[in-house]
């Protein structure tokens, strides 16, 4: 206790290695870690990793990030031992056109894992994971492929624990959350990996078993823009309509103003007043 009465917080620390792969039971996922106290970005090393042979379900895992990568160009705020910033990397059998898939099965895995935590887990098409609107968790994926062949997969997690509002720079706290705020209780973020990393061995299994349908009614349970007035921003347009779900290949249809269905496969999604 501090002198004003109100109970601290836990001093932050590094994560405990035992404990991330203790107990771990993977069926596709190799698990096999690659930890870094500092490193540029996990996807980077990863990608690397990759080009170097790595396989499948090999996971590069941080306690800070010096150029975290957001989607889109942004940054990825990494500070040391409050969060999870981690590259898995993947070699699935799928083809080249759904890699995509991959984004919207990890998303899926991530929402499963939050709402253990806490309520109102909601996924924003294709990456991000919210809860009461702000941001808890992002997903950055980048695949290498030929014409026919998907060659890897590198699927960047990164997951707000324990970081509080106070500690997060001013362009990022008014859109962001933590479970630490959310539930007011720091969490473990050895824990927290371990669930993930199961929920992701699953979901990558039954994607590969059974195709996006399989994992597409999952989605849909968490999807926060159902129903509502959207724009669609991809690089070169931008469309308004209504969001009605997602195609069995990961798309994301849209009633346009005009009543006709699109199906988009990449962009930021906004909701937009009606
Ligand atoms: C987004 O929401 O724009 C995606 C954020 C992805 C952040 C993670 S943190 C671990 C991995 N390494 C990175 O540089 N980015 C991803």
């Amino acid at each position: 206790m501090s002198a004003s009465g109100r109970s601290e917080e836990p001093a932050a620390s590094a994560l405990r290695l035992d404990e991330l792969s203790h107990g771990l039971a993977l069926k596709r996922l190799a698990g096999r870690l690659h930890y870094f106290a500092e490193i540029d970005s996990t996807n980077i090393l990863a990608r690397r990793l990759a080009e170097q042979g790595a396989r499948d379900g090999e996971i590069v895992i941080a306690e800070a990030q010096s150029q975290g990568r957001g989607r889109m160009g942004r940054r990825w705020q990494s500070p040391p031992f409050a969060n999870l910033y981690l590259s898995v990397i993947l070699r699935p059998r799928l083809l080249p056109a759904n890699a995509p898939q991959i984004t919207l099965m990890a998303a899926v895995a991530l929402a499963e894992t939050a709402a253990g935590f806490t309520r109102g887990v909601a996924i924003k098409w294709p990456n991000d994971i919210l809860v009461g609107g702000k941001k808890l968790a992002g997903i950055l994926t980048e695949a290498s492929c030929n014409a026919e062949r998907l060659d890897y997969v590198v699927l960047g997690i990164g997951v707000n624990l324990n970081y509080r509002l106070a500690a997060m720079p001013d362009e990022i706290r008014l859109r962001a959350t933590s479970l630490a705020e959310l539930t007011g209780k720091s969490v473990s973020r050895e824990d927290f990996f371990r669930r993930l990393i199961h929920a992701l061995d699953r979901c990558y299994g039954e994607l590969e078993e059974g195709g996006f349908a399989r994992l597409a009614p999952r989605w849909a349970a968490h999807f926060e823009l159902r129903g509502r007035r959207v724009r669609v921003e991809s690089l070169d347009q931008s469309t308004i309509g209504t969001a009605v779900g997602i195609d069995d290949d990961g798309a994301l249809l849209i009633e346009d103003l005009q009543g006709a269905r699109q199906r988009v496969l990449a962009g930021d999604v906004l909701a937009v007043e009606n």
